[in-house]
């Protein structure tokens, strides 16, 4: 039920978009804040499975980058493919066959990349054409959308990080322009806010954490990550800070470790990088009686609990929100008579539509059959 409400709400996005409408569903983000390599980026991409994001010491997520990952069950047609198909004409096949993951850009609109390294070289690409290449920085997002049969749907958030000092050809006052590219992404009460820190760091100074408490004084959306667990000196641990016994956040942290420099120039793969991360946490003292509970792939369901939860929360107003839109494009769509171009009502009866049936599977799914919201 709830992986098919969050499709359900992603279709309506989705078809407000197209007819150019406002989408009054609010849908909660997750944004990675931190210090600069920190390892933002790298925790994002673990979480999506797929190497094609720039990473790297010093600052090289420059833009927003608002990554809408879109599950995609696999086409029936490639389950039931194989055995007898000789009649088939596999090359008007091969035409039709999506790729099973890709991603598009909505500055390059119809191009789908399968192969992931040209996603990262996109980035930069319109990074630097949008900044300069010497480490400039710019609020103007780059928007994403990756499909794939192995994602959760979830939109997520990296920002650049938090730095002081500017270099390159970086504004002087960096460090406000960066605070406030961020803050702008997370004080949206529906932000769900990933605040990193390296664990061989210290938490007090952690930038992310700072700033999340600032927009989320409660900690009722900031969850913490601990990054570099691999890099702690050995006979320390995180121990105390997962225990909520140093800086508690009420969603509690996460222990993970990505790919090291070294793992990035000698592109170790992803697959090996969360083998290895699993048998870390599993074979560490400190970690061992609760390996459960560290790494990325708890994260990534801690994540999904968390905007199931939240997408819950908000459903009432949801629904109010469905049923003004309802009753407005019902009250214009009687008044335009034929006033009006054929357009403008084509565009009114489009809406409605989308609403409507949104609505009958917002009833099916989230209240099981009774209320009938366009009453
Ligand atoms: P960002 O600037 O916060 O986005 O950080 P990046 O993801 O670009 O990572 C910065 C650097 O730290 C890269 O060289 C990564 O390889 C490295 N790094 C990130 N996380 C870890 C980790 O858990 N362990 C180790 N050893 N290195 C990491
Ligand atoms: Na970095
Ligand atoms: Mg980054």
């Amino acid at each position: 039920m709830d992986a098919s409400l969050i499709k359900t709400i992603n279709r309506l996005q989705d078809a407000f978009a197209t007819v150019g409408v406002t989408n009054p569903v609010d849908l909660p983000q997750i944004v990675v804040i931190g210090s600069q390599s920190s390892g933002k980026s790298s925790v994002l991409e673990n979480i999506v499975g797929r190497d094609f994001l720039p990473r790297g010491s010093g600052i090289v997520t420059r833009r927003p980058l608002v990554l809408q990952l879109i599950n995609r069950p696999v086409p029936l047609a490639a389950i039931t493919e194989g055995g007898d198909e000789k009649e088939v004409d596999n090359e008007a096949q091969d035409e039709k066959k999506d790729p099973e993951e890709w991603g598009e850009f909505l500055h390059r609109p119809g191009v789908k990349y399968s192969d992931f390294n040209l996603i990262r070289e996109e980035i930069i690409r319109d990074t630097d054409a949008k900044t300069g290449k010497n480490a400039g920085i710019s609020p103007l997002p780059i928007n994403l959308r990756i499909f794939s049969p192995n994602v959760l749907t979830l939109t997520l958030v990296d920002l650049p990080g938090l730095t002081r000092v500017p270099v390159g050809d970086q504004p002087k006052d960096i460090e406000k322009q960066i605070r406030e590219m961020i803050v702008k992404y997370i004080t949206k009460p529906n932000a769900i806010i990933l605040a990193v820190t390296a664990a061989n760091t210290d938490l007090a100074n952690s930038d992310g954490l700072q700033l999340a408490r600032e927009v989320d004084p409660e900690g009722a959306r900031t969850i913490g990550v601990l990054t570099k667990i691999d890099l702690m000196d050995s006979g320390t641990d995180v121990v105390d800070i997962l225990a909520g016994r140093v800086i508690p956040l009420r969603l509690g942290y996460v222990p993970v470790i990505n790919r090291g420099q070294r793992d990035i120039d000698t592109k170790k793969s992803i697959t090996r990088s969360l083998d290895a991360e699993r048998s870390y946490f599993e074979n560490h003292a400190s970690y061992k009686s609760k390996a459960l509970y560290c790494g990325t792939p708890y994260l990534a369901r801690k994540l999904n609990m968390i905007l199931m939860h939240h997408i819950r929360n908000t459903l009432p107003e949801i629904k109010s929100k469905i049923q003004a839109a309802l009753i407005k494009y019902q009250t214009e769509l009687a008044g335009l008579g034929d006033r009006l171009g054929e357009g403008a009502t084509g565009q009114a009866s489009i809406v409605l539509n989308i609403i409507t049936e949104f609505c009958s599977e917002f009833r099916t799914i989230v209240d099981g059959k009774s209320t009938d919201l366009t009453s």
